[in-house]
């Protein structure tokens, strides 16, 4: 008997023998950097000449490991190898599946400072967000297992006088999967396992900032007694590898994660009825964010302030939950954005991957040009309050920003910078508040902040996102208590960590036999 899920608890690490663990790892981490990974197609290693170098954002002459990169044919042996397993994989009984996520999670459990060291070194994370990303990889697999189980002890249907029906759930067959960096254990875990154990096989494209880790993972699956050929791991260039496998007539559902302008892409391509295809492909795209916390005139100001620095910062802003728009109602304006002003002065910046500062640096120089250059919009649209300035000399250091007197329709208020830069705009009531969080084309997070219950219970229908919270931050959702996933152009609402979420990966089959 399984027991109840239950999600992994944070590591503390003001517990110094915790710390002392985690500094231990990082020192092992450092030992096997630069090593090169092959490709994992059937079980086989393949290595190839051309390669993606894996850096340490926050040491950018540090190589955390070179991967070899696959190309159209290696894309299309992978394919060929996820069609032929799927022939016996999709016969295998659920509990055979969910057991290999169980024992998954048992080995990450065990190797959880490991891994959050990984997870530090590949995307300059800071300690606690690290021990996050991991630990919400083993809820992925936890949970998707325990809903597995569930699912299959199928639905309930009706049976009219000698008749006999089933009504059961099937895999739909070989799926693509695109991970992004950010999450790079967590989501690329949770997206890889819960196609894998409904039934289907899968190609893995991890992002290309992030291959190292999704390897480490792809050694776990193994281990957990994953068989070869049911997660092949195909790290490659988005626009080769990505649209080819995305066109191909052989790709039964694409589960993307990552930004808008990709997911479009890939929502449009996938569309198009390729030769030979005989089906419609299933796309399940998670997207970009631009998400907001509302302040109230009558609300804790302090938790607010807290709040919105905590959503705005944590990982460099590099979440697509993180809070990058805070409205705040004009009778407190002033005093919100002088608080946040100054607890922002008290976070330290630096090399996570050698001590636990709050913050390291942004994941590589296209973002950090990226960010820098919304500085200047920043300072044409509005008022900088702090930050504004960034050191690339040796890792992609960028010191966190706030903006003032943005009005809503700003570029700054409206584009996802993806960064550590928050803006404030000041509200005249709490509806305008309202009308101005939803105001952007994204609905991914939000969280308002407030003692008025009447407010709260407006902005519970009218707060148009995916994931709404009141009186705390609007990042750090946790599988199986806060279903993930947003409206509008962020992305398909698949709510990964939710109990409907494996439905995406399968289909209903209705079988009736006359008595
Ligand atoms: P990205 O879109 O640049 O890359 C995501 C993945 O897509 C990578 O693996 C990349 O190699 C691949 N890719 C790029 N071009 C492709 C193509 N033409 N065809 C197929 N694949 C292609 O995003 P990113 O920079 O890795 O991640 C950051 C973005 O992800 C942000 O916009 C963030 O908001 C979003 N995100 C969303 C969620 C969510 O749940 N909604 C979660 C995490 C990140
Ligand atoms: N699921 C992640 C969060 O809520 C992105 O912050």
């Amino acid at each position: 008997m399984v027991q109840p899920y239950r999600h992994e608890p944070f590591t503390d690490f003001e517990v110094e023998e915790d710390a002392k663990e985690l500094e231990a790892a990082l020192h092992q981490v450092e030992q096997e950097l630069g090593q090169d990974y092959p490709l994992i197609i059937g079980g086989e290693r393949i290595y190839t000449d051309d390669k993606i170098t894996s850096i340490n954002p926050n040491n950018k002459s540090e190589v955390v490991g070179t991967v070899s990169k696959a190309n159209k044919e290696l894309a299309e042996k992978a394919m060929k190898t996820a069609d032929e397993t799927f022939e016996w994989w999709r016969k295998s009984t659920p509990e055979m599946r969910a057991d290999i996520l169980f024992r998954a999670a048992a080995i990450v459990r065990r190797r959880k400072h490991e891994f959050n060291a990984w997870a530090i070194k590949e995307s300059g994370k800071a300690w606690k967000e690290a021990d996050g990303d991991v630990a919400e990889g083993i809820d992925f697999l936890e949970y998707y297992g325990r809903q597995m189980l569930e699912i299959a002890k199928g639905g309930e249907v009706n049976s009219r006088h000698n008749e006999n029906n089933r009504f059961s759930y099937i895999p739909l067959g070989v799926g693509l999967v695109i991970s992004p960096w950010n999450l790079l254990f967590a989501i690329m875990c949770g997206t890889a396992v819960s196609p894998m154990v409904t039934g289907n096989t899968v190609l893995l494209k991890p992002a290309s900032n992030s291959p190292v880790i999704a390897y480490k993972f792809m050694e776990v699956m193994e281990e957990a007694g994953m068989p070869a050929g049911v997660i092949n791991y195909i790290p490659g260039s988005g626009s080769e590898v990505g649209d080819y496998l995305v066109e191909h007539p052989n790709t039964r559902f694409v589960s993307f994660t990552g930004s808008r302008d990709v997911g479009v892409n890939i929502y449009e391509k996938a569309a198009k009825i390729q030769e030979g295809q005989k089906w419609l492909k299933r796309v399940i795209a998670e997207m970009g964010g631009k998400d907001t916390i509302v302040v109230d005139d009558e609300a804790d100001l302090e938790l607010a302030s807290q709040a919105i620095v905590q959503s705005a910062f944590d990982f460099s802003g590099q979440k697509c939950s993180s809070g990058s728009r805070a409205v705040v109602h004009q009778d407190v304006y002033d005093e919100v954005l002088e608080r946040v002003v100054e607890i922002t002065k008290g976070l330290d910046i630096g090399d996570t991957s050698k001590k636990n500062y709050y913050m390291g640096a942004v994941i590589d120089q296209n973002a950090y040009d990226k960010i820098m250059s919304y500085m200047d919009v920043g300072k044409e649209e509005g008022r900088l309050m702090i930050g504004g300035d960034g050191d690339d000399t040796n890792g992609y250091y960028i010191n966190p920003t706030v903006f003032a007197d943005l009005a809503p329709d700003s570029r700054m208020q409206q584009e996802e910078i993806f960064g550590p830069v928050v803006g404030f705009t000041k509200a005249k009531n709490f509806d305008e508040a309202i009308d101005i969080a939803n105001n952007t084309d994204y609905g991914l997070t939000g969280a308002v902040i407030s003692n008025n219950r009447n407010h709260l219970e407006i902005a519970r229908e009218d707060f148009h996102v995916g994931n709404l919270y009141f009186n705390r931050g609007c990042t750090a959702a946790i599988v199986g208590y806060h279903p993930f996933g947003g409206f509008d152009m962020s992305g398909t609402d698949s709510k990964a960590g939710g109990p409907d979420y494996l439905y995406n990966f399968i289909q209903g089959k209705t079988v009736s036999e006359m008595l």
